[in-house]
């Protein structure tokens, strides 16, 4: 088979997460010391995927400069999403760049599972998981072990299931073919082309597709999500570069990226720091610190900093 390329779709401004998304894109916001989207790119790299295809469009550049200056050894394409026409649409333009299997997963997905399932399967495949509040998601509807509806943010959802927005797919083409169809049909809910609806296009023409169930999913929709995130993030992975306790009093747990400089602040419980932060005399527990941000003299505690709000 021929190698996957993953397709990320980031062009959202994140509305909800203002004032943060004002410089930045929502997947450049930082939980658990680094960006959403470097989370995303890790998840990537770990199922083998070294070809990437981003759909960009509100402030690209931020999202060009991490790609291009964090990840280095990737095969990256950017596309531009001229207006916000949704997210079938966003992956539709993806269409000249890929050909062969494909997985996506959406700007904002966090998932701090393994991925492998949905990619070795050897079939199409959703990650889904039940939800409390289905009406915000896509829906899928199962019938003995197998999907026979999907439904876009339904008023009266058929099923708890979410779509949590990690989707592959064997043959790309298939999936581009299938978006036509919806694009072509004028078919739009809540105003926009949806992914959706062209995995019922694809359920009509009778191509399977397999639902995987994932446990460890997060979404980040707003700053108490973020921040809720970030904890239950750092339960896991407590991660501190060698030398920074000298200076510092740590308090697990907390997530520090290699190259941060930090001189006489007491951090945690519950702080990540993203790369090249410098923190001098801070008092920090139960925050975000983004990359390139720096915080002096500053006490606080549930609380999320970046280089533009610093
Ligand atoms: C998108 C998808 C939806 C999915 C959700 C997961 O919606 O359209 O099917 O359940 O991501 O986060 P959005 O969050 O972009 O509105």
């Amino acid at each position: 088979m021929e190698p996957f390329t993953a397709i990320i779709p980031a062009a959202g401004k994140g509305v909800r997460l203002l004032p943060y998304t004002a410089n930045m894109p929502k997947t450049m916001i930082s939980v658990a010391g680094k960006p959403i989207l470097g989370h995303i790119l890790d998840q990537v790299e770990s199922v083998g995927i070294k070809k990437v295809v981003f759909i960009v469009g509100y402030k690209k550049e931020a999202i060009l400069e991490f790609v291009q200056s964090q990840y280095p050894h990737l095969d990256v394409t950017f596309v531009q999403q001229p207006e916000p026409k949704g997210l079938g649409h966003a992956i539709y333009l993806a269409k000249p760049y890929v050909s062969g299997p494909c997985f996506i997963l959406l700007g904002d997905t966090i998932v701090d599972g393994n991925l492998k399932p949905l990619v070795d399967g050897g079939k199409n495949a959703i990650g889904i998981r039940a939800v409390q509040d289905p009406s915000r998601f896509g829906i899928v509807e199962m019938k003995g072990g197998k999907i026979v509806s999907f439904e876009e943010k339904p008023e009266k959802p058929k099923s708890n299931l979410a779509i949590i927005g990690a989707y592959s797919f064997l043959d790309a083409a298939q999936l581009f073919d299938a978006l036509e169809e919806v694009i072509r049909s004028g078919k739009t809910v809540k105003n926009e082309i949806q992914l959706t609806d062209a995995l019922s296009v694809l359920l009509g023409r009778g191509v399977e597709i397999v639902p995987v169930e994932m446990d460890d999913w997060f979404d980040c929709g707003t700053v108490e999500v973020l921040l809720q995130t970030n904890r239950l993030l750092l339960d896991r992975h407590h991660r501190v570069p060698a030398g920074l306790e000298k200076e510092n009093k740590i308090i697990p747990p907390c997530w520090i990226a290699d190259g941060v400089k930090a001189k006489n602040c007491v951090l945690g419980p519950y702080a990540s720091v993203a790369y090249e932060a410098e923190l001098t005399d801070c008092a920090l527990q139960d925050c975000i610190v983004g990359p390139q941000t720096k915080l002096t003299k500053k006490t606080a505690s549930h609380a999320v900093f970046d280089k533009h709000n610093q």
